[in-house]
C-alpha cells in the first residue's frame, strides 16, 4: 500500500505532513448524523457493513490519509463483565466497579470478535487506505469503570479507590493490559495498519506517578502492536514534563495535546520518536482568517520535521462545522511545506 500516513509512520521524508483527526469517525459529520438517527451507535458498531461505512466516511467527506476504527474504548471493560450502555449522555456502566466487586471480572475474548469482523469488512470495502487500530490507555480505562452516572467527569470514586487500594488497583490496572495485549494482537491479525492508544486521562495523576505504576503497562501494549510489526501511536494527553520520558522503546510516533507548543514537545521528547498533533479542536469556532494564521505558524515546524503528522490535541468536539475541517484538510494538503 503506497501511503503518505505510513511512509511518515516508517521515518521517510515525504512532500507534506499527513493528515487526521482523532474522533474523525462519526460526531461531526453529516453523513454520520443521518444514519443515527435510524441506527443506535451500539447497532453501528456491531454491524459490520455499517462499523466499515462509519469507518470510511471521514476519507470521502473530509479527504483525510487514513481511516481510524468506529469503536470506542470501553470495550474492553465490556468484555471483562461490565454491562455498558451508550445513552444519550454518554457511556453508562451498570455495575460501576467498588472495592466489593472487582473480583468478579473475567475476561471474554469472544466479546472483542465483532471488532475484527469490522476491520476484515473496512479492508474489503476499502485496501488502499491505511486503518488505524486503538484501544484505550489502562488509566483511562480503569476511570471510566467506577463511573455509574454517565454526566459525572470527576472520576472521584475511581481516584479515591486508586489511592486506597493500590494493590487492587494495579491488579486492575495488569488485568486491563492482558486484555488490551489480547485485543491488539487480534485486531493487527485482522488487518490493522497502525494502532493508537489512547490515554486521554493520563494528567489525572502526577507524571512520575503515572511513568512508575501505568507507564509501563502502556509500553506493553504498544510493543504488543510492534511485535507484529504494526507502528504505534501513543496519547498521553495531559503528560506535560513527562513527555521526556518518551522514547523509542515505548512507541514510533507520540501525540501532542494542546497545551503544550510543537516544538517545545519536539524539543523534550526522544528524538527518535515521531510527533502527531496538536490543533486545537476549539479553534474551529474561530473564524477562517484565524484559522488559517494558526496554520500559517505551522509551515516552519512542518518544513523542518518530516516525522511529524498533523492532527488535533484531543478529539472534534460534536458541534464542529465540517466545511472548516474540510477547509484544514484541503491547506495541509495543498499548501507549499518546502520540504523537498
Ligand atoms: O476517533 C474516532 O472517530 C474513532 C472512534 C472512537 C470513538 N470513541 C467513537 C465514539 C474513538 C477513538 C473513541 C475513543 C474514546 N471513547 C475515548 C478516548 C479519546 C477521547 O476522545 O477522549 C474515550 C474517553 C471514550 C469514551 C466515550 N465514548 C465517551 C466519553 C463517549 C460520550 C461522549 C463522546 O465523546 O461522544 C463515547 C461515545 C462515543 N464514542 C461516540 C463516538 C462516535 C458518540 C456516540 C454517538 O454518536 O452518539
Amino acid at each position: 500500500m503506497s501511503s503518505i500516513f505510513l511512509d511518515t509512520l516508517n521515518k521517510k521524508k515525504t512532500h507534506r505532513p499527513p493528515v487526521w483527526f482523532m474522533r474523525q469517525a462519526g460526531r461531526i459529520l453529516p453523513s454520520y448524523k443521518k444514519l443515527k438517527l435510524s441506527h443506535s451507535f451500539d447497532n453501528l458498531m456491531k454491524n459490520k457493513e455499517l462499523a466499515s461505512k462509519v469507518t470510511l466516511m471521514p476519507i470521502e467527506d473530509l479527504g483525510v490519509d487514513a481511516a481510524i476504527l468506529f469503536s470506542d474504548i470501553l470495550i474492553i471493560p465490556e468484555s471483562i463483565g461490565m454491562k455498558l450502555e451508550f445513552t444519550d449522555n454518554g457511556p453508562k456502566f451498570h455495575n460501576p466497579l467498588t472495592a466489593d466487586n472487582i473480583n468478579s471480572l473475567t475476561f471474554d475474548s469472544s466479546k472483542l470478535d465483532h471488532v475484527y469482523s469490522n476491520i476484515q469488512e473496512v479492508k474489503v470495502n476499502n485496501s488502499t487506505i491505511p486503518l488505524i487500530g486503538f484501544c484505550g490507555g489502562p488509566l483511562t480505562t480503569f476511570l471510566f469503570m467506577f463511573r455509574g452516572n454517565e454526566k459525572d467527569k470527576s472520576f472521584n470514586n475511581a481516584l479515591k479507590f486508586f489511592y486506597s487500594n493500590r494493590k487492587e488497583s494495579i491488579y486492575l490496572l495488569e488485568m486491563l493490559t492482558d486484555a488490551s495485549i489480547e485485543y491488539v494482537r487480534g485486531q493487527a491479525d485482522s488487518g490493522i495498519d497502525c494502532f493508537q492508544l489512547f490515554e486521554t486521562y493520563c494528567g489525572i495523576i502526577p507524571s512520575e506517578l503515572y511513568k512508575k505504576i501505568v507507564l509501563p503497562l502502556s509500553t506493553r501494549i504498544l510493543n504488543a502492536a510492534r511485535e507484529k510489526n504494526i507502528p504505534t501511536i501513543f496519547f498521553p494527553k495531559n503528560f506535560n514534563e513527562g513527555l521526556k520520558y518518551i522514547n523509542k522503546d515505548i512507541c514510533d510516533f507520540v501525540s501532542i495535546d494542546w497545551n503544550l507548543s510543537l516544538d517545545y514537545a519536539r524539543d523534550i521528547v526522544d528524538k527518535q520518536v515521531g510527533i502527531q498533533g496538536n490543533m486545537n479542536p476549539r479553534l474551529f469556532y474561530s473564524s477562517y482568517d484565524d484559522i488559517d494564521a494558526y496554520l500559517e505558524s505551522l509551515l516552519n515546524f512542518g518544513e523542518k520535521n518530516s516525522d511529524w503528522i498533523f492532527n488535533l490535541g484531543h478529539g472534534f468536539l460534536p458541534d464542529i462545522d465540517y466545511v472548516k475541517v474540510k477547509h484544514v484538510v484541503k491547506w495541509v494538503k495543498e499548501s507549499n511545506w518546502n520540504r523537498i
